[in-house]
């Protein structure tokens, strides 16, 4: 047992704050005992019925708290804000921040000595990390599981990636609203989240490839009982993960995230993966550019075949072994010299657990889907801090590809023109959406990979090359160029293009190149005036004012870094 835990600071106490301390707490019918000078542990629940992929998390937490009561610790439960991603206005993303603010503040304030996040959909899974990451307490991540497989007339169908192919088919007269909506029941037919390779499948990966979760955990399906006894289990290791003093910042280390971004590549992971992993950086203090990504993970193989890069889904993935049959292919590429939430390293946990059960699913590291994976980012007079794209969900055609730039000034009047016949527009275009950045739109949806026009659909076209300062949906595909960075609302150059420029895209000279002269560029800059803020006051005026580029996280740049666990002063 480690010297002296801090909620010894509250529940220990012999004075008058020692009595405000516990006995408000016995209202819940605790003994006495329970304040002995047991690790107490948090259960920091994103349960929440308008994140209908956390839903399921009222079970979860029972699950924990049976582990911890078992290993001799108290539990205690407590909620935060949750970030859905379906319903959520103007966008989850605007409010990661603000949720890291809840979950560090919760975290600190409170008479915790370790924590267990309960996560699952795309954005409650980094900004826990990030709030944890802030205090550095003995941290334990148990991801909430993804849907069974969904399954359309025969067909499987994944979260999202469908929802694109529905939206092309309705538009195109192949689906009736009758169909569509029988197709939605058949897409969400389990608790957990989006099963493809999306967001949330990826902020698991992520967490169990950073050595945050017990070793297996990203891939059960939520309706997978194992999903409850990873979650028990993770509740017994927290307590001795107390006990030893593993705090969150011996764990993330800069060899966990290198690890991370490989393991990343290897899985075909959302793009959305880049923020939030360079926003968790900025916060245990890892020094990550976005450079690092390209560099560390784009020669990466694909080694699992699931949407949107593929064409199984999550259910599969568990099924044929899970992210320890990864780890295992990868062994050669990952630093073993880092240690996870068990105080060993991955090699150590994965022993005898490395079997690859289906090898349509899992591919070896020397027989990949495809050789090269990462996201890689290009660089150019477009985008001098950079923008990423996603190769594994690309058309290799239009990898090196110049086009003529078609204009959308905003996402209003993308939707007012896309479809119109008149519109000037052929495959060989660049369609350029400005205005959907961190301070833009704000707070950087999920926009950036925009429905083909109607008429382009029509002859049968998929794909074209598309730029923008927003994000994609990491259950998308499709050859966008995203996060453009600066944006254009802080008069980023992607303020300044105009329908009919010339635009380069050559990815594997890393280019994204803007052919407008220096002098043309200045003149329209003279001319270009900065968009009226999106608020004046609350949260999102806060949030514009600080939030940083996307290349660095799109965190608020005053939470950067650690503010530690302590808090000298009293309640009362
Ligand atoms: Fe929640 Fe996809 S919408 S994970
Ligand atoms: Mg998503």
């Amino acid at each position: 047992m480690s010297t002296h835990l801090r909620s010894h600071d509250w529940f220990g106490r012999k004075d008058k704050d020692g009595i405000i301390y516990r006995s408000w707490m016995k209202n819940q019918g605790m003994p006495t005992d329970m304040f002995d000078g047991r690790p107490v542990i948090g259960i920091c629940n994103t349960f929440s019925e308008l994140t209908p992929c956390n839903a399921h998390f009222r079970d979860h937490a029972e699950a924990v708290k049976r582990g911890v009561l078992e290993a001799g610790g108290f539990p205690v439960e407590f909620p935060i804000m949750s970030l859905g991603e379906t319903l959520l206005k103007p966008t989850a993303m605007l409010f990661r921040n603000l949720a890291s603010m809840d979950a560090e503040e919760s975290i600190r304030g409170n008479p915790i000595d370790g924590v267990v996040l309960l996560t699952g959909c795309d954005k409650t899974t980094p900004s826990t990390v990030m709030g944890a990451a802030s205090v550095g307490l003995p941290t334990i991540v148990v991801p909430g599981g993804p849907m069974l497989n969904g399954r359309y007339k025969g067909q499987t169908i994944g979260s999202g990636t469908h929802v694109w192919k529905f939206d092309e088919d309705m538009k195109t007269g192949k689906m009736t609203q009758e169909e569509c909506e029988y197709a939605e029941s058949c897409m969400s037919r389990s608790i957990g989240h989006c099963m493809t390779m999306g967001t949330a499948s990826t902020m698991a990966v992520m967490v169990e490839s950073l050595g945050l979760t017990l070793s297996g955990a990203s891939a059960i399906p939520a309706a997978d009982s194992r999903k409850k006894v990873m979650a028990q289990l993770s509740g017994r290791r927290i307590v001795e993960m107390v006990k030893e003093n593993l705090t969150i910042d011996k764990i993330l280390t800069r060899e966990a995230f290198e690890n991370a971004i490989k393991v990343n590549a290897a899985v075909g992971g959302s793009s959305n993966f880049i923020i939030h992993l360079a926003a968790i950086a900025g916060r245990i203090g890892v020094d990550l550019k976005l450079d690092d990504f390209d560099a560390i993970g784009s020669k990466i193989p694909l080694l699992l075949n699931l949407m949107p890069s593929g064409k199984y889904l999550m259910e599969d993935f568990y099924y044929a072994g899970g992210l320890p049959v990864i780890l295992n292919e990868l062994k050669k590429e990952l630093h073993q010299n880092v240690i996870t939430v068990t105080g060993k390293n991955h090699q150590e946990n994965i022993v005898g657990t490395t079997d690859n059960y289906n090898a349509d699913v899992i591919a070896a590291y020397n027989k990949p889907f495809i050789p090269e994976a990462g996201i890689v980012v290009v660089k150019g007079n477009l985008a001098e801090n950079g923008a990423v794209i996603k190769p594994s969900a690309a058309t290799p055609a239009l990898m090196k590809h110049t086009g003529r730039a078609v204009v959308f000034e905003s996402i209003e009047d993308y939707h007012a023109r896309v479809d119109d016949p008149e519109l000037d527009i052929d495959e060989n275009c660049v369609m350029v959406l400005k205005y959907v950045g961190p301070v833009g739109y704000p707070g950087m949806p999920e926009v950036g990979n925009m429905a083909l026009p109607k008429k382009i659909l029509e002859k049968g076209i998929k794909d074209m090359v598309r730029i923008s300062d927003g994000r994609m949906s990491g259950t998308a595909y499709g050859t966008a160029v995203l996060h453009v960075s600066p944006e254009s609302a802080i008069g980023g150059a992607l303020a300044l293009v105009q329908n009919g420029d010339m635009i380069e895209l050559n990815v594997e000279k890393r280019l994204l190149h803007l052919h407008v002269s220096d002098e043309e560029l200045a003149k329209r800059r003279a001319a270009w005036a900065s968009p009226k803020p999106a608020a004046t006051r609350g949260y999102v005026s806060m949030y514009i004012k600080h939030v940083m580029g996307a290349d660095k996280g799109a965190d608020l740049d005053f939470l950067q870094g650690s503010s530690g666990s302590e808090v000298t002063r009293d309640s009362h």
